[in-house]
């Protein structure tokens, strides 16, 4: 069996359930929007979130369930579409889960717009339904990611990023929405308020891992469904990078910046920078860094009494790590 299926198996019934009213909750009157809702949910993702927000529900509440913790999980899944959705625009990305990004389709113009269209939807099954304590989770989360991207599109811009900067980045970007994943799980079951602040903490060290997976995939040329190679077109610098830029001689220090800077658009320059991060052992410090987060969250799962739930979060833990895509 692989990993993934064996990660469901306590919440089989409940995936197959959230997909409809994932489904349902993008129904709009206007032809053209269903049209490229449809196409999003034909091309699913990993649906990584809701599974967090439905293992975390039953494990702090011993499997305990309700219409909240459903809600919770579309809310999270629209949004996080939404922001890659926008995200591929920002980035000028033409893939994404392995086929066109709707920019690529359908141009910028209509991405914005369909991005706006399933976060406000997002929050409307919130308010709708007077879930206030989830909905302030998601707005934090919603806040944090734009203010992410922009302290990234800033630093790209003055490539003046330090370690400590790059860790703010990715918990904005990225490690907020899933604390909000296992914060929105626990405080579904009615969860109170240490437990949901516990279960935000154990999901930030998880995504913090998982964007350092993610930032280590730009590095090789591995099939992971969207381009690979492209940070540093981008001028995103990110932890190999950072790494190799702390451990270097001046001169090397220089030709990285101005690499960076003036050739990044260059593939025979770009293929020069990532072999010198990896001649200086950008990789393995960024491996270790990313162990050591997935450790830490490891450590809070411990305080929770074993169960099948436990059990599918700990290899989930893993998997974040592990994954191929
Ligand atoms: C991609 O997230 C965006 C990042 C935060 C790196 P996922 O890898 O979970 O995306 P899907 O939903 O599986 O496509
Ligand atoms: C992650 O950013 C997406 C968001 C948090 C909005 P990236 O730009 O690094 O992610 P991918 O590689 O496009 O999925
Ligand atoms: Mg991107
Ligand atoms: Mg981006």
């Amino acid at each position: 069996m692989k990993t993934v299926e064996q990660i469901k198996l306590p919440i089989v019934n409940e995936m197959e359930r959230f997909e409809e009213k994932f489904k349902e909750s993008m129904i709009s009157n206007v032809p053209l929007l269903n049209r490229i809702t449809h196409y999003i949910v034909r091309r699913k993702g990993k649906q990584m979130r809701p599974m967090f927000v439905f293992l975390v529900a039953k494990m702090v509440s011993d499997g305990d369930f309700n219409e909240r913790t459903y809600r919770g999980a579309s809310v999270i899944e629209l949004i996080h579409t939404a922001t890659l959705v926008h995200d591929d625009v920002v980035d000028d990305s033409n893939r994404r889960r392995g086929f066109f990004s709707l920019n690529a389709l359908w141009k910028n113009k209509i991405a914005v717009l369909v991005g706006d269209f399933l976060l406000s939807k997002g929050l409307l099954l919130s308010i709708d339904n007077d879930d206030f304590d989830l909905l302030k989770l998601i707005s934090v989360a919603v806040r944090e990611m734009s203010e992410g991207e922009l302290l990234q599109i800033e630093k790209a811009r003055k490539l003046d990023i330090t370690e400590d900067i790059y860790f703010d980045i990715i918990r904005q970007k990225t490690a907020t929405l899933i604390a909000a994943c296992c914060g929105i799980g626990a405080a579904s079951v009615g969860g109170n308020e240490v437990e949901v602040e516990k279960m935000r903490k154990f999901g930030e060290l998880i995504g913090i891992a998982f964007q350092i997976k993610d930032d280590l995939f730009d590095y090789t040329d591995a099939k992971i469904g969207k381009p690979t190679g492209i940070d540093i077109k981008e001028q995103k610098m990110t932890l190999p990078l950072i790494f190799t830029l702390n451990n270097c001689d001046v001169k090397e220090r220089k030709w990285l910046i101005n690499s960076v800077k003036n050739h990044n658009k260059d593939k025979k320059r770009v293929r020069e920078i990532i072999a010198f991060v990896k001649e200086k052992g950008g990789i393995e410090y960024t491996t270790s860094k990313m162990e050591s987060y997935q450790q830490q969250a490891l450590e809070i799962l411990n305080t929770y009494p074993d169960s099948e739930y436990k059990n599918s979060l700990q290899l989930m833990v893993d998997y974040v790590i592990d994954r191929k895509i």
